[in-house]
Parts: structure tokens; C-alpha cells; sequence
């Protein structure tokens, strides 16, 4: 049985005053949620304090991206380590999203090392794959999506699919207010994994990220493969974000 998940990616958004003012509404407004997991991703900088202040609620933290240098630490400016996560109270974190794919020119090499070292500190990888507008267009969404995966199997084997979630985020459906039909690929997703490992593809968690706004969480949630959601633009909003949540606590 799959445990649902819905994650907060707050982006580069945000001060140290609106951080805890959206943490004290989620604490207060998802009190008596059960049977959903939900993580929230704030900036780094604040990542410390909010899971130290709000350590005694249901919230799970994670980061929005890590370091694919090394582990602990070294001589990388403005980076942040897998171990300074852990060590910050993260349990997720999330890797290879469209936004680090496109603006800072990520590579197949530099995901997989991310995702190795997070399993080392025992955070667990949320991996973005997702095709854009053109790949769509031209009728190469499977093949972009499959290759993504791929990168990470070819690198890391097929077997940290047991431990990582996978967010299913089409290029062309974030921020835009369009949201994908998404649960063919999904079921693409579960098939292309099933194909290696049918127990792996049967118990690994795949989220849908893009425009997920409370008007439209159920109706995805309902979909056979979907166990959740990555939401960015909604989940700042502490009424937006926790009518997300409790769309999927009732599926
Ligand atoms: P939006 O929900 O704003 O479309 O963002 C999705 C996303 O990129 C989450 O990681």
C-alpha cells in the first residue's frame, strides 16, 4: 500500500517572517490530518529554524535541491551538503527539478551523485522528470521521460527506486495554469519501471507537479498511479495548500 504524499516547492520565495506565519497557519489547519503524508521544501536558509519550531507537528521538511559535489563537505562555495541536510532536520529533497535542469544546466552525472548522496544520509530523493512544451508537441514525451529514468538506472541500478519518490512535472504545466491529463504517463512511468523491477514499480510513490490548485487536486489524486503532488505556486497559500492535502486524505 502506497502512503500518500503532498509536497510544498516554495521555491525561491519568501522572508524569515512569512516563512513561520505559513507554518504556524499549516500547523494549525492540518492538525487532524492522518493516512497523508506532507512535506513542505522552504529555501535553504530557512530550512534550520522552521524544522526546529515546528518539529512538534506533522509537517515533514525537505530541501529543494542538494549538493552533487560531495557528501559532507568541501571546497564548493554557496553549495549545501546531503549531511548538512540531515544534520538540518530534512527527510526529503528534491532533485533534477525542471527549473535546476534549465537554468543551471544539470547533468545526468551530477542527478545521479545527488541522489547517492542523499540515500547515504538516508533523506529520500524526490526526482523530478517531466518533458517540455516541444518535446510534447513532437510527440516525444515517453521517450524524454523514459530517458530520464534511465539516467538514473544506468548510473545507480534499478534498485534505488526502492527508496527515492518520482515527480511527474511536465515543463509546460508549471506556473502556467495548464495542467497535463497525467495519468497515462504515470502508468507509462510504473510500466517503464515495472518492466525491470515489478515489486519496485508496484511500491514506488509517483507525484504529479504543475498547476495543482485545490479546484483541480481531487480529480488527479483520483487517477490509479498518482500518489500525490508536488505543488508550487498553491502550496504558499496556507488555505490553498491544506485544501490540497485534504483532497488527497479523501480519495
Ligand atoms: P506550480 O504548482 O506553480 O505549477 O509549480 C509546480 C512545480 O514546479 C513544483 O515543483
Amino acid at each position: 500500500m502506497r502512503r500518500s504524499l503532498v509536497v510544498g516547492n516554495w521555491k525561491m520565495n519568501g522572508s524569515k517572517s512569512s516563512a513561520i506565519s505559513l507554518l504556524t497557519g499549516l500547523k494549525a489547519s492540518l492538525a487532524d490530518v492522518s493516512g497523508v503524508e506532507v512535506c513542505v521544501c522552504p529555501p535553504y536558509i530557512y530550512l534550520s529554524e522552521a524544522s526546529d519550531s515546528f518539529a512538534d507537528t506533522k509537517l515533514a521538511f525537505g530541501a529543494q535541491d542538494v549538493s552533487g559535489n560531495a557528501e559532507a563537505g568541501g571546497a564548493y562555495t554557496g553549495e549545501v551538503s546531503a549531511a548538512m541536510l540531515s544534520d538540518a532536520g530534512c527527510q526529503y529533497a528534491i532533485v533534477g527539478h525542471s527549473e535546476r535542469r534549465e537554468y543551471f544546466g544539470e547533468s545526468a552525472d551530477l542527478l545521479a551523485k545527488k541522489v547517492e548522496f542523499l540515500l547515504s544520509e538516508k533523506i529520500t530523493p524526490i526526482l523530478c522528470v517531466g518533458e517540455k512544451l516541444e518535446d510534447r508537441e513532437s510527440g516525444l514525451h515517453e521517450r524524454v521521460v523514459n530517458g530520464q529514468l534511465m539516467d538514473i538506472v544506468d548510473r545507480l541500478g534499478v534498485d534505488v527506486f526502492s527508496q527515492i519518490v518520482v515527480a511527474y512535472e511536465p515543463v509546460w504545466a508549471i506556473g502556467t495554469g495548464l495542467t497535463a491529463t497525467p495519468q497515462q504517463m504515470h502508468a507509462f512511468i510504473r510500466k517503464a519501471i515495472s518492466a525491470l523491477d515489478l515489486a519496485i514499480a508496484d511500491e514506488i510513490r509517483l507525484l504529479y507537479g504543475g498547476s495543482v490548485k485545490p479546484d483541480n487536486a481531487k480529480d488527479l489524486f483520483a487517477m490509479q498511479d498518482i500518489d500525490g503532488a508536488l505543488v508550487g505556486g498553491a502550496c504558499l497559500d496556507v488555505e490553498s495548500f491544506s485544501l490540497i492535502v485534504k483532497a488527497q486524505e479523501t480519495v
